[in-house]
């Protein structure tokens, strides 16, 4: 996408976002602040092993526990990805499972080819997804 591309989708992103509030919670504020039976949460927590990637304390391994308890006892809608993993799998299981082929997004796209992957969505719903 060129610049000037980028600069015209403005207006629709500009847009879209017009009623949306962007909140910087910890993921057990944000889940208790607004579930409802009309929310939908997406969780795309950090990587198992490589939790401290983002900051050194804000997301452990037992918060991938932790999250995985408050979603089980949500009145909404969840989904979260992850790559397929047998944690996930344990912690979600009774939930819907859909793989992706995927590209790790990390490494260079320069020259060598990007090594592929398998990414999951966990649903406590039932739907479709086009891929
Ligand atoms: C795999 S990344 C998801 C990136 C996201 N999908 C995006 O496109 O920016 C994991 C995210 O979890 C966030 N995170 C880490 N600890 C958190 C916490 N305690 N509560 C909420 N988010 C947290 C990180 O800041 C990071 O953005």
């Amino acid at each position: 996408m060129s610049f000037r591309n980028s600069i015209d989708g403005l207006n629709a992103i500009a847009e879209r976002l017009r009623n949306v509030c962007i909140e910087s919670l910890d993921y057990a504020e944000c889940i208790k602040r607004y579930d409802s039976k009309d929310t939908l949460f997406y969780c795309d927590p950090p990587y198992l092993n490589a939790e401290h990637y983002y900051s050194k304390d804000s997301f452990g391994h037992d918060d991938h526990y932790k999250l995985a308890e408050l979603l089980h006892g949500i009145k909404g809608k969840a989904m979260i990805s992850h790559y397929q993993n047998g944690l996930y799998d344990e912690l979600y299981k009774g939930w819907c499972r859909h793989e992706y082929s995927s590209f790790k997004g990390s490494h260079k796209s320069t020259g060598e080819s990007k090594p592929k992957t398998v990414e999951c969505l966990w649903t406590n719903f039932e739907r479709e997804f086009n891929r």
